[in-house]
């Protein structure tokens, strides 16, 4: 799911002065971005492996699919100038920890932790970051666990650690973020005396319950 910019919607975005700076970065940029595509594919494989021995030792298969994207030159680029930072690719790897994604997503809250510790323990991957919007949902409801790891990927002629941002979240916290993130777009306030910011926090509350009680009805079958 790469994302991709037309030349359209670029010269749309950008003004003259920003697109001849954009034009510069981009062409460094796609020079660099393969190399956290590699890193992305890499973590990718580890997270599978993880499920894979899960499954054959412990016979439950703690995730439920991986999504994974990279950022296009112009989203790094807008979230440079955003940072207030001059957008050169030494700044990209100081300051972007998100060019490359992944979202792995588990079936219960219990898996999502257990493949964190998995990770926590591999001792050639550095967490750099832990942001546990689990233990404490954003204000709108939003709850996921936030990593960002650095994992050393070997290229020809040299080792970088690179960072990859994971986002680890259950089915009911990815279908909450799914809706959430389409209604923002359409830019919903209180319509038809639904106050939406509410109703969405309520929402979040409500699909935490669901889960935390067919969790336990999980476990009970399991121990049968
Ligand atoms: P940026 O990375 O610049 O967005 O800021 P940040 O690092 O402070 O953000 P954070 O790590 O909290 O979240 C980054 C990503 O998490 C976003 O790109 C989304 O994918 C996801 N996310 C965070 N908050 C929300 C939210 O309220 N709703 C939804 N749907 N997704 C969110
Ligand atoms: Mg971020």
């Amino acid at each position: 799911m790469d994302e991709e910019t037309s030349f359209d919607e670029i010269s749309g975005k950008l003004t003259a002065k920003n697109l001849k700076k954009y034009r510069a970065f981009e062409k460094l940029a796609l020079g660099t971005l393969p190399k956290y595509q590699a890193a992305m594919q890499q973590m990718e494989v580890r997270l599978k492996i993880l499920d894979q021995d899960m499954k054959s030792r412990r016979h439950r298969s703690p995730i439920h699919h991986i999504e994974s994207r990279l950022k296009t030159p112009l989203s790094v680029f807008e979230k440079l100038e955003r940072y207030g930072k001059q957008v050169t690719i030494q700044n990209m790897r100081d300051h972007v920890m998100d060019v490359a994604g992944l979202r792995v997503i588990c079936s219960y809250v219990q898996d999502v932790y257990n493949i964190f510790e998995c990770l926590q323990k591999q001792d050639d991957l550095t967490i750099v970051a832990v942001k546990d919007y689990i233990a404490e949902p954003k204000p709108n409801g939003y709850r996921c666990l936030h990593i960002i790891v650095k994992i050393a990927v070997y290229f020809i002629d040299e080792k970088e650690e690179i960072p990859v941002e994971i986002q680890l979240r259950t089915i009911a916290m990815n279908f909450w973020a799914s809706l959430e993130h389409d209604l923002k777009y359409k830019a919903v306030r209180d319509i038809k005396g639904i106050n939406t910011v509410d109703e969405l926090r309520i929402c979040s509350r409500v699909i935490e319950d669901v889960e935390a009680r067919m969790q336990i009805l999980a476990h009970a079958l399991e121990s049968e």
